[in-house]
């Protein structure tokens, strides 16, 4: 039953006590959030990951990408664990090496050195090398602005991986027009502009989160029709026209502030992750809360860490058995932190 496992769950990480550390990203489910020793957004799970000496096993519930983040920045002593190998992400999965590498060769040619490669923590150890060995970092949602002005300052363009809207989003915040951004297809190989090629400061890759492109301005539109007095904020995963419909954006950290700050009776529609939604309706019963899309919009990968799955990772550990571990070859890992530490020095 599900207090039999609840019980386990309490058992093995009393027995494990601080030798063992549970992340758990804030879209992860409530029957896991439970047993999390720290929740957050990529970037606070990424630097309290880094931070935790303590832990030989940190047992990730979360996604790939996030758990390939830990396994860099954490000793080679200790060992993060995914509970389930299928919790990936379509959009980390939407930009492969090979088709980066190919990509910034033709980009070289068109524009020479002028570019800098950011990517999204959303991608794989591979594409974070990648950047980290051409002189570029990491973002999160909650640095974006912040990395995007850097890199600025480092070159003339950005080519910004793998996520579109966060990459437009950001820009177009920093006055950069819509003009000025390209977007590269890795399908094609084509970078799709209109206007002048010397003129493109901002090279996008056509990636994007399948989750966050379920809102849409027909849900906006809808939400102004019933609830004219509700206030809309959206990740910034949204696409650009939802955004700009929307009367607020930011980062999952930034959308929990501001429902925490809100007054009472205050009124939201949230464009986010369903799990996180929920949470948050049912943490503030003073606040009239409800997903942007009412079909609420659940992360499948995400949704892949369950209480069973978590479990039998634990189980297997008491065992001695070390399951699903994640480990980033060393010189990914050496070129990716680079990515990294540029990011975490910013942020
Ligand atoms: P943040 O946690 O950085 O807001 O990213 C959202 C997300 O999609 C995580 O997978
Ligand atoms: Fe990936 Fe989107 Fe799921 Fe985040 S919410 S893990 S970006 S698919």
């Amino acid at each position: 039953t599900r207090e039999e496992m609840e019980a386990r769950v309490s058992e093995i990480k009393e027995h494990f006590g601080e030798t063992l550390f549970i992340p758990g990203h804030h879209y992860q489910k409530d029957e896991v959030v439970i047993f999390s020793d720290a929740t957050g957004d990529s970037l606070q799970l990424a630097q309290v990951a880094a931070q935790n000496k303590k832990a030989k096993y940190i047992v990730f519930c979360g996604v790939h990408f996030m758990a390939e983040t830990a396994d860099i920045l954490t000793t080679d002593e200790q060992v993060v664990i995914l509970p389930d190998m299928r919790a990936g992400c379509s959009m980390a999965d939407m930009a492969d090496i090979e088709q980066t590498e190919r990509a910034w060769l033709k980009l070289q040619q068109l524009f020479g050195d002028t570019m800098l490669p950011l990517t999204y923590v959303n991608s794989t150890a591979a594409i974070k090398a990648f950047c980290g060995r051409n002189g570029g970092a990491t973002v999160t949602s909650s640095n974006a602005k912040a990395m995007v002005e850097w890199a600025f300052t480092q070159k003339e363009r950005i080519f910004f991986l793998p996520d579109q809207h966060l990459g437009r989003n950001t820009a177009y915040d920093l006055g950069i027009p819509l003009a000025h951004m390209a977007v590269w297809d890795p399908q094609t190989d084509t970078l799709e502009y209109e206007g002048n090629l010397a003129d493109i400061k901002v090279i996008l890759w056509k990636g994007h989160c399948s989750v966050h492109q379920n809102f849409t301005v027909h849900n906006i539109e809808n939400i102004r029709k019933q609830h004219p007095d509700m206030r809309i904020i959206v990740h910034p995963e949204c696409c650009r026209e939802v955004v700009a419909a929307s009367d607020d954006a930011g980062s999952t950290k930034y959308i929990i502030e501001t429902i925490e700050k809100a007054p009472a009776g205050s009124k939201w529609a949230i464009g986010t992750e369903m799990n996180l939604v929920k949470r948050m309706i049912a943490q503030h019963p003073d606040k009239h809360i409800v997903s942007l899309n009412p079909y609420m919009c659940p992360c499948l990968t995400m949704n892949r860490i369950d209480l069973p799955h978590l479990l039998w990772a634990l189980e297997s550990l008491e065992k001695g058995e070390e399951v699903n571990i994640i480990k980033v070859d060393q010189t990914i890992a050496a070129e990716a932190t680079l990515a990294l530490n540029r990011m975490l020095a910013r942020a």
